[in-house]
């Protein structure tokens, strides 16, 4: 007998009605009564389980009605209008066999579990309604950027992981090498010598595919990048990965309106998708007690596909901030850093809604935004969202040879090592600009999810890498 996937049975059913047919998948649970007994099952295609009743005369009833919960299972049955509540179709089985059985230390009792303890068995926390929602979302909203940016006429780059460049400057890089650290010889200086290591210098995952998606972008126009993303910065927050993934738009002829404004599209466009593509599993997890959002989340999120993003500048939100009467820890003197709270105060009380903060001092910044007239800011721009402060960080790039160099000497870098990022300015340069969206932080927004190690599979954080 034809196996159905439990989405594709949910999305037709009137279609099944009447009809037999096999599913297989994961028992929620089993409910013995005297004649016969309720089994629940999980596919993991949907937010839907299918209610199947078996009836103690059918095959193989012993061996059915007494599967623990987590057995894997097929079962063939009749698909029959459901009279109970809150289900369209269950089926009446007439067979099936045990697949995979459990034994009761199974961790996926019945009952809730929590979040930190699912996060200790990742390998089969996918199993459970709000894993299974979550990722099926995470999925939704990949795809839904690919189609954004294709549609758009940008071509999708795979930049490179292992490079020999630091793209943001900010040292925060983990180091690839096939030498063990005594296998290193030192030069006169004292220095680590590189030169027998595998690519005979030192290089290290990468930390933005930024620069080489500006070379792209100065070839191709428009291109995207979508891939891993490593930071060994010690963060340990509910909003920082080890290892996240980052889609990162460059394009060419554009100044920060021109990103500002795709980047505006691009949230829009998830948020929509999701909206579209994922109700059952929106619904079902912003309705879980664990966050801060309410039941009424996805209407906050329609009103955002709706409204216009407010732009500040950095000068803008450091004034909004003084005005407040908020006690802040971190000082919100102009050249200050904008905190966390900081921006969580923009987003969360002040306007209640994204905001993209523009034009931040340079000195807080990467090497390679355009320097403003003023010699203090740059073309910088932050989207922050509710609940969560950065979700993207973007900026106009810097054109001119003569300035970038003269940048970059100043924070003292080694030039020679970024030839290739210079030369990109010395012929034939633009104007040009994107941005890079933090993909976790995307799916914390629009589920609702609180820590970012739930929206990933297998979180790599400080002092934890696991599975
Ligand atoms: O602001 P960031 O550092 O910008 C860049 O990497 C630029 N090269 C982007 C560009 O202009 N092409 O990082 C971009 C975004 C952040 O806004 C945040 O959402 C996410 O990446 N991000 C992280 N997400 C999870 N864990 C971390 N450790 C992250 N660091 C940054
Ligand atoms: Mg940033």
């Amino acid at each position: 007998m034809k196996r159905i996937i439990l989405k594709e049975l949910f999305n037709n059913h009137q279609s099944y009605v009447g009809k037999e047919i096999n599913i297989k998948g994961w028992v929620r649970s089993v409910r013995k009564s005297k004649a016969f007994s309720f089994i629940v099952v999980s596919d993991g295609s949907c937010q839907d389980l299918l209610q199947i009743i078996a009836d103690e005369n059918i095959d193989n009833y012993d061996a059915l009605s007494s599967m623990l919960t987590g057995t894997c299972v097929s079962l063939n049955g009749l698909i029959v209008e459901s009279k109970g509540k809150g289900q369209s179709i269950e089926m009446q089985a007439n067979g099936g066999e045990v697949i995979g059985a459990v034994d009761d230390s199974y961790p996926l009792q019945k009952k809730g579990t929590s979040l930190e303890h699912l996060r200790e068995i990742a390998h089969l926390r996918s199993r459970t309604n709000l894993f299974g929602a979550v990722f099926r979302v995470r999925h939704e909203l990949a795809q839904a950027t690919h189609q954004f940016f294709s549609n758009r006429g940008f071509f999708y780059l795979n930049s490179p992981i292992i490079t020999n460049v630091d793209g943001e400057g900010a040292g925060e890089m983990f180091n690839v090498s096939t030498v063990s650290k005594a296998g290193f010889k030192k030069d006169d200086k004292g220095e680590i010598d590189f030169s027998n290591d595998y690519f005979g210098k030192e290089t290290s995952l990468c930390v933005t595919g930024q620069l080489e998606a500006e070379c792209h972008a100065l070839g191709l126009g428009a291109v995207y990048t979508f891939g891993p993303t490593f930071r060994s910065e010690n963060s340990n927050t509910k909003r920082h990965l080890a290892e996240f993934w980052m889609i990162e738009p460059e394009i060419a002829f554009a100044d920060l309106d021109d990103v500002a404004n795709l980047a505006a599209d691009y949230i829009k466009h998830l948020i929509d998708h999701a909206l579209k593509n994922c109700a059952s599993e929106l619904k079902f997890i912003h309705s879980i007690p664990f966050s801060d959002v309410d039941k009424n989340y996805v209407d906050t999120l329609k009103s955002v596909v709706d409204s216009e993003f407010k732009k500040i500048t950095y000068t803008e939100a450091i004034d909004i901030l003084n005005a407040s009467n908020e006690k802040f820890e971190f000082p919100t003197n102009w050249g200050d850093e904008l905190q966390t709270e900081h921006e969580k105060y923009l987003t969360d009380k002040h306007f209640l809604s994204p905001v993209i903060v523009t034009d931040y001092p340079k000195d807080f910044k990467a090497f390679y935004m355009k320097q403003n007239d003023d010699g203090k800011t740059v073309r910088a721009m932050d989207v922050l969202v509710p609940g969560i402060g950065e979700l993207i960080g973007g900026s106009q790039r810097e054109e001119s040879l003569e300035k970038l160099e003269s940048r970059m000497k100043e924070l003292n870098m080694d030039l020679e090592n970024y030839w290739w990022y210079l030369e990109l300015r010395k012929f034939g340069s633009a104007p040009h600009g994107g941005f890079g969206l933090g993909f976790e932080r995307a799916i914390m927004y629009i589920t609702g999810m609180s820590n970012i190690r739930d929206v990933i599979a297998f979180p790599r954080t400080p002092g934890n890498c696991d599975f």
